[in-house]
C-alpha cells in the first residue's frame, strides 16, 4: 500500500454525489446575504451562515475594505513578526482589547490559527490542557500540537470536568479551554461552574468566542461578559469570520500573555498577516456592532421565534439556546436527503454527519442572522413543516 492509496481508493464523497445528494462545496454566485443565488441561478434563503450581524455586504464594511486596499494594497507579504504589521493591525488590536475589556489583544490570520497558535504555545511539558469533547477542531488540534498532556471531558458535564481535574497532580499547571457557544449544538458553556472548578483546582480558563462575539454579552463582547465573569477568564479568542464579517482571528488577554505569544506563537510568527481589506472590514464591522445594539436584539428575537416554532412543530432542537439551532433528524441519508429537499424548496442549510455526530443522530444545522425578516422566517417554517412531514422527521 502506498501513501496515496487511501486517496486513490477514497469514494465516500463520490457515492453521495452519485445519489445527487452531495451537500458540500456548493457554489454561490452572489454576495453572502439573507438570500443568495446558487450557481445555476436558484435563489435560496440562507440559513447556514455565521454572519450573525448580517454585515458581510454592509456598504460601510465594503467601503472600508476598498479604501484599505487602495491605500495599503492587497496583501502584507509577510508575517506580523517581520514585515507584515501595519498601523491598522495595531489599531484594531487596541479597539478589540477595549471592546473585550482586556489589557491587550493579538490579531491572527484566522480563528483556527489563533487557537492552534495559542494553545500549542502555552501548554508545555508536564502541563495539562483540558477541553470539552464538543470544542472546535482548532482547539483539539492546538491541544494535540502542544507538548503537554491533553484531557477531554464529556460535553458540558461539570461532574466529569471535576473528575478529570481531580486526577491531575495538584502541582501541575492546568488550562481549561472551552467554546463559549458550541458551534454545532448551539448551547452555551457552563462558564460559572467552569470558573469555580478552575479556581478550586488552580486552572486558568480560555474561552473560544467565535460564535459569541456580537451575540452574547451586554455589548456583544462575549460569553464571559454574558456571565459577568471577565475577571475569571484569562483569555478569550474570537474570529472575524462570523459577526465581524471578514477573515482573521484574535486573542484578548493580559499584556504579558500577548507579549509572550507575539514571540512564541508559531502560527502567528510563521504565517502571513491578514490583509488590509480583512482588517479594515473587521474594524468597521466592530464599529457597527457597537453603534447598533438593535442588531443583537433582532438576532435574539429571530432566534426565540424560530426555536419556539421548531419545537411547536415537533422538531427535536436538543440543547440549543442561541442563534445556532440543530435539528436532530436521524441517520446520514435522512440528513443528506433533507438538505437536498430543503434546497429544492428554496432553503440553504448545513447537514452535520459522522464523525461530527454519532451515526444515528445527524443534524440539520440552522443558523439565524439579524437581517432575517419575519417573512423570511415564516417562509422557512412553511418549508420545514412540509419537508419534515415528508421525511417522517415530524408528525403531520
Ligand atoms: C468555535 C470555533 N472556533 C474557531 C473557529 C475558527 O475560526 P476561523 O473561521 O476564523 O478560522 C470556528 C470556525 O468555524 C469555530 O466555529
Amino acid at each position: 500500500m502506498g501513501i496515496l492509496d487511501k486517496c486513490r481508493n477514497y469514494d465516500d464523497a463520490e457515492e453521495v454525489r452519485q445519489l445527487g445528494l452531495y451537500p458540500y462545496f456548493r457554489e454561490i454566485d452572489s454576495e453572502q446575504d439573507t438570500w443568495v443565488t446558487l450557481h445555476g441561478g436558484k435563489r435560496v434563503l440562507m440559513l447556514g451562515s455565521n454572519s450573525y450581524m448580517g454585515l458581510t455586504n454592509h456598504p460601510r464594511v465594503i467601503k472600508a475594505a476598498i479604501k484599505a486596499t487602495e491605500e495599503l494594497g492587497t496583501g502584507c507579504a509577510g508575517s506580523r513578526f517581520l514585515n507584515g504589521t501595519l498601523k491598522i493591525h495595531r489599531e484594531l488590536e487596541e479597539e478589540l482589547a477595549e471592546f473585550m475589556g482586556t489589557e491587550a489583544c493579538l490579531v491572527y490570520s484566522t480563528g483556527f490559527q489563533t487557537n492552534l497558535g495559542t494553545i500549542s504555545a502555552l501548554v508545555g511539558r508536564r502541563e495539562y490542557v483540558v477541553t470539552d469533547k464538543f470544542d472546535h477542531a482548532s482547539i483539539y488540534d492546538g491541544a494535540r500540537l502542544a507538548f503537554g498532556e491533553y484531557i477531554r471531558y464529556e460535553h458540558n458535564d461539570m461532574a466529569d470536568l471535576e473528575r478529570k481535574l481531580q486526577n491531575i497532580s495538584p502541582e501541575a499547571n492546568k488550562f481549561i479551554v472551552v467554546d463559549g457557544v458550541f458551534s454545532m449544538e448551539g448551547d452555551i458553556a457552563k462558564l460559572p461552574e467552569i470558573c469555580d472548578l478552575a479556581e478550586k483546582y488552580g486552572a486558568e480558563v480560555m474561552v473560544d468566542d467565535a460564535h459569541a462575539i456580537g451575540v452574547l454579552g451586554p455589548n456583544g463582547n462575549g460569553t464571559a461578559a454574558h456571565f459577568s465573569l471577565q475577571s475569571k477568564v484569562a483569555m478569550t479568542m474570537g474570529t472575524f469570520s462570523k459577526s465581524l464579517a471578514s477573515l482573521g482571528g484574535f486573542l484578548a488577554s493580559e499584556a504579558s500573555v500577548i507579549e509572550f505569544l507575539k514571540h512564541n506563537s508559531r502560527a502567528l510568527i510563521f504565517s502571513a498577516s491578514p490583509s488590509p481589506a480583512n482588517v479594515a472590514a473587521a474594524r468597521e464591522a466592530l464599529h457597527i456592532i457597537e453603534e447598533e445594539p438593535e442588531r443583537r436584539e433582532k438576532l435574539w428575537e429571530n432566534t426565540r421565534y424560530m426555536l419556539d416554532s421548531f419545537k411547536e412543530m415537533g422538531y427535536n432542537t436538543g440543547v440549543a439556546e442561541t442563534p445556532i439551532v440543530p435539528l436532530h433528524v436521524g441517520d446520514m441519508m435522512t440528513a443528506f436527503t433533507m438538505c437536498h429537499r430543503l434546497e429544492e424548496e428554496g432553503i440553504f442549510i448545513n447537514p452535520v454527519v459522522p464523525p461530527a455526530t454519532p451515526p444515528g443522530d445527524c443534524l440539520i444545522r440552522v443558523s439565524f442572522t439579524a437581517t432575517h425578516t419575519r417573512d423570511d422566517l415564516d417562509f422557512a417554517l412553511d418549508v420545514f413543516r412540509k419537508v419534515g412531514i415528508e421525511m417522517g422527521v415530524i408528525d403531520s
